[in-house]
């Protein structure tokens, strides 16, 4: 209860891209700045989706102060440094890369005890950034009709039990299943309502469906590892604890799904996004819980989904089709000659009278 006050008597202001907080009672406001947009442009066959990072040097990135969600207070950032978030398309799928800087901390099956990290996208037309959707019903309430236009999606990769370098996410046997689950790496596609009302796609409290897919799939890397190719279990934990380096995790999901469940963000070439990215890290050594994250921002960010290119101008389509049309009537010209040509000839070659060989 104390924590629900305290995040609604927090204002926070974004002046020229920094973040101060104050204390005051009232609603929950965040000036986020509105310049803050993510382009994810149309770059086909650049992203191997392995975890390492050469293949995006290309790409732009966006770099991103981390703050406490719950109380974004510049005091408290992430002091291991900044987030870089890149992001492209290929026509068929999304990509993104999350960069951030950080100690190597990993510990095998304990998912709390190393970094994590979660994207959450907005869904139905009032969901909310704050509170993850902002349905003000409870978990004895919340349903897809009660929370109706709150919807959040969001994929969350926890990687404790997945191998650097490998993939995870939707699988044959998960997505059999029919939910967004992921037993092999913990790379989750879920919905909320709120921060109390979030589950696997699929799974809801009023009963599930079973026709839900886990879309996502990704991979994650950190650049103390000596070695680049195949990593299993067995090497964990991979490198030793404690050397500075920078961790990365890579993701893709197909621009549109077939979710019926309004549980998906869809995306649209040429069309914004809302987004938001968490971050979690055993700070410390201390395992971190579900709430204890860290945020690139206190509202959504835009995404913006960028065509390949500007479709030629009705000019120029015109015009080929003109080009198209002389050249098929020159041909229908030049075969309507050859048949008159052909025809004449072979009736002048009938009129030569015909002798049977037994009259001679
Ligand atoms: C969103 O909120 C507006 C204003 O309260 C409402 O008119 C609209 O129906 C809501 N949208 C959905 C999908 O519930
Ligand atoms: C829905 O699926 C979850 C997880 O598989 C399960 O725990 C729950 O009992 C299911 N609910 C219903 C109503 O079948």
């Amino acid at each position: 209860m104390l924590r629900c006050l305290l995040v609604f008597a927090i204002i926070i202001s974004i002046s020229t891209g920094f973040v101060n907080s104050h204390e005051e009672t009232g609603q929950w406001s965040c000036d986020s700045n509105p310049q803050t947009r993510i382009k994810a442009d149309y770059k086909p066959g650049v992203i191997t989706l392995d975890g390492h990072s050469d293949d995006w040097v290309d790409v732009d990135g966006f770099e991103f102060s981390l703050l406490p969600a719950l109380d974004p207070d510049q005091e408290n950032e992430y002091d291991g440094g900044k987030m870089i978030v890149k992001a492209l398309h290929d026509g068929n799928d999304v990509f993104f890369l999350l960069q951030v800087d950080g100690d190597y901390a990993y510990s095998t099956g304990i998912s709390t005890k190393c970094p994590s990290v979660a994207l959450m996208f907005q869904v139905g037309e009032n969901a909310s950034y704050h509170r993850m959707g902002g349905c003000a019903e409870s978990p004895d309430s919340c349903t897809s009709k009660t929370c109706r236009g709150h919807e959040v999606d969001i994929m969350h990769f926890s990687i404790g039990s997945a191998i650097p370098g490998r993939l995870y996410g939707g699988n044959p046997i998960d997505n059999g299943v029919g939910n967004g689950g992921d037993r092999f790496g913990q790379l989750v596609d879920l919905y909320a309502w709120n921060p109390h009302c979030q589950y696997l796609d699929g799974i809801s409290p009023s009963g599930n469906d079973s026709s839900a897919q886990n879309n996502w799939k990704g991979a994650w890397w950190h650049d103390s590892f000596t070695t680049h190719s195949g990593f299993m279990k067995e090497d964990s934990p991979y490198a030793s604890g404690g050397q500075k380096g920078t961790y990365f995790f890579e993701f893709s999901r197909p621009l549109r799904t077939m979710d019926h469940l309004q549980q998906d963000v869809q995306f649209t070439i040429g069309q914004p996004s809302k987004l938001s990215v968490a971050f979690w890290y055993p700070v410390d050594g201390n395992p971190w819980h579900g709430s204890g994250h860290y945020s690139v921002s206190c509202d959504w960010l835009l995404l913006d989904i960028s065509p390949g290119s500007t479709l030629p101008t009705k000019v120029d389509s015109t015009n080929s089709w003109d080009a198209a049309s002389a050249f098929s009537l020159l041909l229908s010209v030049v075969s309507f000659c050859l048949s008159v040509f052909v025809g004449y000839w072979v009736s002048k070659a009938k009129s030569v009278p015909f002798t049977p060989l037994d009259h001679l």
